[in-house]
């Protein structure tokens, strides 16, 4: 609580102040980076495609495991999207216990319960099957249950001293990227305040980006997540930590993205681009888990506490206005992405990088506007700026290396200009009501 105040108290719009958070927030960014290089990180196997379930089951058959705990929700359990991997599991005779409990943002207690029935049932091994919340969730229930410990001894970097039990994974939206982190997310039961475990033992032995579990997501969420991929993809592609291999992972997402969104949220049933905007959504996870996010995620996380709004959502609304701040910073990175991913326009001149990065934005506000995301957010409070600000500008400094850090001012500056729009579409709304 005092680090996080003497923190606070540097988020200034004072110069001297602000200074000294600046030397805190790039020495913090460079020893990320060098953590980045020196600690492996290993990466999931990956299977791709409309058999990868069965073909995961497999690996974890080979393996040698014959008892699995399958982590889901309680809204996928009824729909039946497990029942391709428990039928698969079945038919070889392996053992399996399903746990629906986690919720979303999964708290310590829903964790805890998730790793009592797995110890209880003596399960070896481990399937998440669902968004972000479900993989983050499996990971910290696999980790505690293989170093015999409970969850909150795993929050922070590097606290495991045991491999975790072995753990699987099939997303179920193309969004998080979680299958592809060596990070998890959890909340306080009583102050839902999130903690996070790093390590790269949490990172997954495999994952299945099978396009027919996700087809039957519903366009909202497509959109949502979809945004959430491109935000990542984005924010590691402007990072001060991003390098070649980052920028490979981050780039082929962002191209993908424009490509394939617009497709599955008019077509849910088109496996094709499903299974690109999986990979999509596993590139980014891999760019952000070495590059960082910025202040759209850290923006976008206080929305989600302070607001209730869904993460890929807050990620659509706050993502055009960190754009425009980093525009100056960023210009020259933004074109080359552009330059890229072929999100140049027709006869643009291509030395102009301010005329390139400024239409990279432009499209980025199309695809939000034609995904239909409400950018309204209900309840804002002016009253709640300072604290929101402070605690954006504290998650950049702990974890993130961006390309221009931001006064409070100029975070409150965005809030206002969120609270603005959201008056104005509310207002749009009342009069097409009324006409
Ligand atoms: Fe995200």
């Amino acid at each position: 609580m005092k680090k996080q105040n003497s923190i606070a108290k540097l988020v200034s719009n004072n110069p001297l102040q602000h200074a000294g958070y600046l030397a805190v927030a790039k020495t913090r960014a460079k020893v990320l980076k060098a953590f980045s290089y020196v600690v492996p990180i290993r990466r999931p196997m990956l299977f791709v495609g409309e058999t990868s379930c069965e073909d995961l089951c497999d690996m974890l058959i080979n393996e040698g495991n014959t008892n699995v705990f399958i982590v889901t929700d309680a809204v996928l359990n009824k729909l039946g999207i497990p029942a391709k991997v428990t039928d698969y599991l079945d038919s070889k005779n392996i053992s399996y216990h399903v746990y629906d409990g986690i919720t979303p943002d999964p708290t310590f207690k829903v964790v805890e319960e998730g790793l009592q029935k797995s110890i209880d049932a003596k399960c070896d091994s481990i399937i998440a099957i669902g968004g972000g919340s479900v993989i983050d969730a499996a990971k910290m229930i696999a980790m505690s249950q293989g170093n015999k410990c409970q969850p909150q001894q795993l929050i922070g970097i590097l606290k495991a001293r045991k491999p975790s039990v072995p753990l699987y994974c099939v997303p179920t939206t193309a969004g998080t990227g979680s299958e592809a982190t060596l990070g998890a997310v959890v909340s306080d039961d009583k102050t839902h305040q999130k903690a996070l475990s790093i390590d790269p033992r949490m990172v997954p032995l495999a994952a299945a980006i099978d396009p027919v579990i996700m087809k039957g997501m519903p366009a909202h969420i497509t959109a949502d997540t979809g945004i959430d991929v491109l935000t990542h993809a984005l924010e590691a592609w402007m990072s001060a930590n991003a390098s070649v291999e980052t920028d490979y992972y981050a780039a082929s997402a962002v191209k993908s993205v424009m490509q394939n969104l617009p497709v599955v949220y008019e077509d849910g049933g088109n496996l094709k681009a499903r299974e690109e905007m999986g990979i999509a959504a596993h590139y980014g996870g891999i760019a952000f888990n070495k590059a960082g996010l910025g202040y759209v995620h850290a923006i976008a996380h206080q929305l989600g506490a302070y607001y209730s709004i869904p993460h890929g959502r807050a990620n659509a609304i706050v993502l055009p206005y960190v754009l425009d701040v980093n525009r100056k910073a960023s210009k020259k990175r933004l074109a080359a992405l552009a330059r890229r991913t072929g999100m140049v326009k027709d006869g643009q001149a291509s030395n102009n990088d301010s005329e390139i990065a400024d239409h990279l934005i432009a499209q980025v506000r199309e695809l939000i506007a034609a995904l239909n995301i409400d950018p309204t957010v209900k309840g804002m409070q002016t009253s709640d700026f300072d604290s929101i600000a402070k605690a954006a500008a504290k998650e950049v400094s702990d974890t993130y290396a961006v390309p221009t850090y931001l006064s409070a001012s100029e975070i409150k500056d965005i809030l206002t200009k969120i609270k603005q729009a959201s008056a104005d579409r509310a207002g749009t709304d009342s009069k097409d009501a009324v006409a």
